[in-house]
């Protein structure tokens, strides 16, 4: 089938504008949002909110309670993780839960959900662990890493005929995906993904990093925290990669990458690469997802030599 691309972006954009069916969050995602955005509240306010459901209740301590904040304390209660973790991070923690769960639900012919999921988990949990290993905030690093390629799913439930042909197409051409989706879509995955963020009225910063995944040039994004964290969704993006393929040219996109960003952290890739496998199975077993462990860096690197 031969699509117009010019009719096809009109017709994404007005659907993304006007649907009601899009993917929606929860309504205390957008609570703990509006909340945790002024200093002024109190954490009881916000523990409430948590405490009316006994998931997220159990999932936020569980958090809180993981080898992933390091806290030496044992936390038992909601409004003490609240005060430990920051507003930032459970604002995040909590959107980052909402995303996992709209992922797995999610039913779309153009896309294989489970897979996904997996990928975005992997990339997130991924780049967790380079933030952490920079000192920087881990916890929206890791919801940048969740939410940059949301704008696939969008098109996978609108366009899967049209999506599955740009996976086909990316395949035999060897072009980039988004290059393949102007062709075909009119538009990529970033806008459509930034579209929707913006509907869901997240921070912009998130939007910024949804929007310039891809050109990585950092300069150009305005928000100054988004320009932080591109660079470590795109390496975070060929860690996933070069896991899943073990092929030698993505040891090497991995290489060049981080030297042309984090060439001051010097040898720190190598105990990224090696830490990445029990970083995502901590993930894992903390958010508990069906996401399956990747293989250690030893056999990686083995394969890609
Ligand atoms: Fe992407
Ligand atoms: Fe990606």
């Amino acid at each position: 089938m031969i699509w117009d691309p010019d009719q096809l972006r009109e017709k994404i954009i007005q659907t993304i504008l006007d649907a009601n069916d899009l993917p929606h969050l929860p309504e205390t995602v957008f609570r703990i949002m509006r909340l945790t955005a002024q200093e002024s509240t109190p954490a009881m306010a916000v523990a409430q909110v948590i405490l009316q459901s006994p998931t997220l209740t159990a999932k936020v301590l569980r958090y809180a309670n993981s080898p992933l904040c390091g806290f030496r304390q044992e936390i038992t209660s909601v409004q003490q993780a609240v005060v430990l973790l920051g507003f930032g991070a459970i604002r995040d923690l909590v959107l980052g839960l909402a995303l996992i769960n709209l992922y797995d639900a999610s039913r779309m012919p153009g896309l294989n959900y489970h897979r996904f999921l997996e990928f975005s988990f992997q990339c997130a949990a991924a780049a967790h662990l380079i933030a952490s290993k920079m000192g920087l905030d881990t916890e929206e690093v890791f919801i940048g890493g969740l939410l940059h390629d949301i704008g696939t799913l969008l098109l996978g439930q609108y366009q899967p005929q049209a999506l599955a042909s740009v996976f086909e197409d990316v395949r035999t051409t060897g072009d980039s995906i988004t290059q393949v989706e102007k062709r075909i879509l009119g538009l990529d995955h970033t806008l459509v993904g930034a579209l929707l963020a913006a509907r869901w009225r997240l921070p912009r910063m998130f939007i910024d990093v949804i929007r310039h995944h891809h050109e990585l040039n950092v300069e150009a994004i305005a928000d100054p925290t988004a320009g932080r964290i591109v660079p470590i969704i795109g390496l975070a993006d060929v860690i996933v990669r070069l896991f899943r393929r073990q092929r030698r040219q993505d040891l090497e996109a991995v290489m060049n990458l981080w030297y042309r960003f984090f060439r001051q952290f010097d040898d720190e890739i190598e105990s990224i690469l090696t830490r990445f496998p029990s970083h995502v199975a901590n993930f894992s077993f903390t958010f508990e997802t069906r996401v399956n462990p990747v293989d250690s860096y030893e056999d990686v690197a083995a394969n890609a030599a």
